[in-house]
């Protein structure tokens, strides 16, 4: 299949060539070195006819969480291994009991179903235990603004519910910092004039935007770890806050999902551009809270 454009045939196959380096390795140290979970990314046949259209198709992302408090929808998170989401820093406060819902699709409905009547299986609601903003998150530029939730009990795989991948290994840095879109996902608001958030996942390639574009927009400074992204025609919104950005990559030989960022903020009415957490960057800081709180 062609390559729709240099930089991604780019990062592919370096990402494939370290794959195999990271193999060898693999074997030897009996640790994964390059990736938070070995098995991850990965999207399971589920017998469903694909739809076109703006709507994510059916069950293609089932590391997407869905975090609400009582009912009210606040953010949206991704799965990273059987116990943990990635969020935003700024979706991570004290208040009211935290709950992820995993397998989500259509907002609305426990079981969601496709137009031939093909349904996912039902969602799955999951406690916070544990709450992770990062030390250095600020909350008046949102800068670090990464977090981490802990369930309250181990999620078990399904073909609706699988983990995202996360890049432990900073090697692999450069060929992320060479990606000039991202494939985003989320239940945000699907436009700057829309009231509400969506109540079908949705998803959009958005572009990587030189740094200076946000620093006009938002007259700010970004830092090394923060990305700046827009469309002329499509941005993330309100809604999306927390939810992840990333790119299939070929890793260990199979074509895999990984994360690479994470909705942060953007213009007050969602036009222009926005800023996303460079994932890669906290590798090992995501490693470290899965090494010394999970379970
Ligand atoms: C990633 O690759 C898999 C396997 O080729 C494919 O099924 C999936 O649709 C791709 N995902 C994206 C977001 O392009
Ligand atoms: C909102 O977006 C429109 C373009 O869709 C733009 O013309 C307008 O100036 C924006 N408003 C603000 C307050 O940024």
């Amino acid at each position: 299949m062609p390559c729709r454009e240099m930089m991604s045939c780019k990062l592919r196959s370096a990402i494939a060539g370290l794959a195999v380096f990271a193999c060898l390795f693999l074997q030897v140290q009996g640790s994964s070195p390059l990736l938070l979970e070995e098995w991850c990314g990965v999207v399971p046949q589920i017998n469903l006819k694909i739809a076109n259209g703006k709507p994510a198709e059916f069950g293609k992302y089932p590391w997407m969480a869905l975090l609400h408090m009582r009912k009210i929808f606040f953010c949206a998170g991704s799965l990273i291994n059987n116990w943990f989401v990635l969020t935003a820093g700024h979706c991570i406060f004290d208040g009211a009991p935290v709950i992820a819902r995993l397998g989500e699709y259509h907002r609305d409905t426990d079981i969601d179903c496709d137009n031939n009547n093909r349904c996912l299986d039902p969602v799955q609601e999951y406690k916070v235990d544990m709450l992770f903003r990062h030390r250095l998150y600020n909350d008046k530029d949102y800068t670090n603004d990464i977090g981490m939730l802990r369930l309250d009990r181990k999620v078990e795989y399904t073909p609706h519910i699988q983990p995202i991948c996360i890049i432990v290994d900073s090697d692999i840095q450069p060929y992320v910092d060479e990606a000039t879109w991202f494939k985003a996902t989320g239940w945000g608001r699907t436009s700057g004039d829309a009231k509400f958030a969506s109540r079908v996942l949705h998803e959009l390639d958005i572009n990587r935007r030189p740094k200076a574009d946000c620093v006009k927009a938002f007259g700010q400074h970004l830092t090394p770890e923060q990305i700046c992204v827009g469309n002329d025609d499509g941005n993330l919104c309100n809604g999306d806050s927390g939810g992840p950005q990333g790119r299939n990559a070929t890793m260990y030989g199979i074509e895999r999902f990984v994360q690479l960022g994470i909705a942060s903020y953007t213009y007050e009415n969602c036009s222009k551009v926005s800023i996303l957490t460079d994932v890669t960057r906290y590798g090992k800081w995501i490693r470290k809270v899965v090494e010394w709180y999970g379970r």
